[in-house]
């Protein structure tokens, strides 16, 4: 492996954008997600609570259901070369298995780690590596939620006709499904793949379901992770408290969400912007839509896409979704 890495850099994190984005989250006191893994310091703690708290580390069945999808999908891709297009990538582990399974049909693979976090897709690089050749990995930083012009971005690097397997792991429940599930069909054309993962609320009382998994939210590990963003910013954790609670959002879902609550008043200043926090007002720092499996397919399917398999974990947590357009 070479001591440098090619990325490309989307527009949608160049400076002066990350920049607006982040003013508008102050302004509307609403956080953007992405703000949360900007920072070297921000990615090792999350990798941290990921590592204990995602089943996906800590379950075997969970692991289980992923690996079933991926040999699934490695029967199903009759093509010898495919791209692998890996949104929200995160630190790379389960394209990486994915990756692995495919190298063994004996086809060419390309693959595109794709993160708004230049340290996450280093970290997807790396792991990548040890199946995918240095010059089959595209490294790609963008902001999903704001770059629109993706699907011409990938098919002006890789050939027209090689299907895409894009995977979208653990990424809806951080998103208004309205706002992202147009722009993720836009990059499923007729021969390609969709593998999508979301977190569940278990059993089959949906608002018992989403309660029950409140701790995985509201523990220390999170709370120093969503943390980070405040103090980096000057506000110190003495000045609120910084609450979990479940709430309807759209579509008839709940979420889990975070929100810190002032209890005295703040004052920062950012580009010459002054943001006024008094006592009693809040931030919403994260949120976390919970699915079911229903819901999921329904949710898909109004954006035409088709659930074609589906493995969901014994916990009832998780699960992976194998879809194509309709
Ligand atoms: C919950 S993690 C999922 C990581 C990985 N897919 C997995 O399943 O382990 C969310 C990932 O989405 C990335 N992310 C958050 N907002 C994003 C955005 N607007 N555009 C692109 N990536 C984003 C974060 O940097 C993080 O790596």
């Amino acid at each position: 492996m070479s001591n440098t890495a090619s990325i490309t850099i989307h527009k949608s994190q160049f400076p002066e954008n990350i920049r607006r984005d982040l003013l508008e989250s102050l302004r509307a006191r609403r956080v953007n997600h992405k703000f949360h893994y900007d920072s070297v310091k921000q990615t090792q703690k999350w990798l941290a609570l990921h590592q204990v708290f995602s089943p996906t580390r800590n379950d075997a069945d969970c692991r289980a259901i992923y690996e079933k999808s991926f040999a699934a999908v490695a029967e199903k891709i009759r093509a010898k070369r495919v791209h692998v297009i890996g949104l929200g990538c995160g630190g790379g582990q389960k394209d990486a298995r994915l990756l692995k399974l495919l190298k063994a049909r004996d086809g060419r693979i390309f693959y595109t780690p794709c993160d708004v976090s230049t340290a996450m897709v280093l970290v997807a690089r790396e792991t990548a590596l040890v199946v995918v050749p240095e010059k089959n990995c595209f490294p790609f930083v963008c902001d999903l939620a704001t770059a629109d012009d993706l699907s011409a971005i990938f098919d002006s690097r890789f050939a027209i006709r090689d299907p895409r397997l894009v995977t979208f792991f653990g990424m809806i429940p951080n998103f208004e499904p309205e706002e992202i599930l147009p722009k993720l069909a836009s990059l499923i054309r007729r021969n390609d793949f969709l593998l999508f993962s979301a977190n569940l609320a278990p059993g089959d009382n949906y608002a018992a379901g989403v309660k029950k998994i409140l701790p995985q939210y509201d523990n220390d590990l999170t709370r120093d992770w969503l943390m980070t963003f405040l103090l980096d910013l000057g506000i110190e954790k003495s000045a609120g408290e910084l609450r979990f609670a479940i709430e309807d959002g759209g579509f008839g879902l709940k979420r889990v969400v975070a929100r810190f609550h002032f209890s005295r008043a703040r004052q920062i200043e950012l580009d010459g912007e002054g943001f006024k926090f008094r006592r009693g007002d809040s931030i919403r720092l994260f949120f976390s839509y919970r699915y079911t499996p229903d819901r999921v397919v329904k949710t898909l399917a109004g954006r035409g896409l088709e659930v074609c398999g589906q493995w969901i974990a014994k916990s009832e947590e998780e699960g992976v979704f194998l879809c194509r357009r309709k």
